[in-house]
């Protein structure tokens, strides 16, 4: 009997990150439209779709930005609801978010960049252990942050998000015009990141190259979910590639 009880409730726990139904708007633009998924922890898990799709629209609603505002649904990292935080609480709670523009802080140098992110708890990766993920961070810790190539500058938005203790990683476009092998660079830290046990979720345009790092897929289509599964059957399945994601 207490057998079956315990399997009936881990049927029905919450997934370590789990967006149910969520819905958000631009002032009067419906843009992500009910939008659910789980993602385990430990897993890589890529948010896919063309142009417009809404992804970046439904990362900032993941991590409470203003806009979209998130008018209905619910996120659970770990059962802690972010639905109902802001986004100071949502980072407070593990989550972080690497925005597309990558948001390096002029003025400071590399190091100055990711001690700033330690200045509250809770604090994660020490400097030690993220100049050792990214030796080209360690080189150049007092050249200003803004300096570095777009691929350092890629590194050090993903350390900076490390600086804190986080449990999700959320990566808008991490390979937007970077060459091939700093993205190989960059791909290799991510999986180091995972062997650490993060979650992480990877929007890209490079759709393959993130499917291949990924374990799962979610593709996007006018702000809803049209595939949910293997990041190999995205990858095996043409008719799904050619549709939704011009590939
Ligand atoms: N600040 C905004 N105000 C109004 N509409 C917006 C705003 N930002 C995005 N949108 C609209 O929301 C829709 C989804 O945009 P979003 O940026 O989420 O797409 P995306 O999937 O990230 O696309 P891309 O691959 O081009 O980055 C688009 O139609 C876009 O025009
Ligand atoms: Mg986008």
């Amino acid at each position: 009997m207490a057998l079956a009880k315990n399997a009936n409730h881990a049927a029905t726990a919450p997934a370590f990150f789990s967006v149910w139904d969520l819905h958000a708007y631009y002032g009067e633009s419906y843009i992500v439209q009910g939008v659910s998924f789980n993602v385990h922890e430990g897993e890589i898990l890529a948010l896919l779709g063309r142009n417009g799709a809404g992804k970046t629209s439904t990362l900032r609603a993941l991590a409470r930005l203003d806009d979209p505002m998130l008018t209905h649904g619910e996120i659970w990292l770990d059962h802690q609801n972010l639905h109902k935080m802001k986004a100071h609480e949502a980072s407070r709670a593990g989550l972080a978010l690497v925005p597309e523009d990558r948001r390096i802080i002029q003025g400071l140098t590399v190091e100055e960049n990711l001690q700033l992110a330690q200045i509250a708890e809770p604090i994660g990766w020490s400097l030690e252990r993220l100049y050792e993920l990214f030796p080209r961070l360690g080189e150049r810790r007092k050249q200003e942050g803004v300096t570095l190539s777009g691929g350092e500058q890629q590194m050090l938005a993903i350390a900076r998000a490390l600086a804190r203790d986080i449990k999700v990683l959320l990566l808008d476009e991490p390979y937007e015009g970077l060459a091939p092998v700093i993205v190989d660079e960059i791909e290799k830290t991510l999986n180091i990141i995972k062997a650490q046990g993060i979650t992480t979720v990877i929007v890209e345009q490079n759709a393959i190259r993130a499917l291949k790092l990924a374990d799962r897929a979610v593709i996007l289509d006018t702000g809803t979910v049209v595939f949910d599964g293997l990041a190999d059957e995205v990858l095996n399945n043409e008719k799904l590639r050619a549709e939704y994601l011009a590939i």
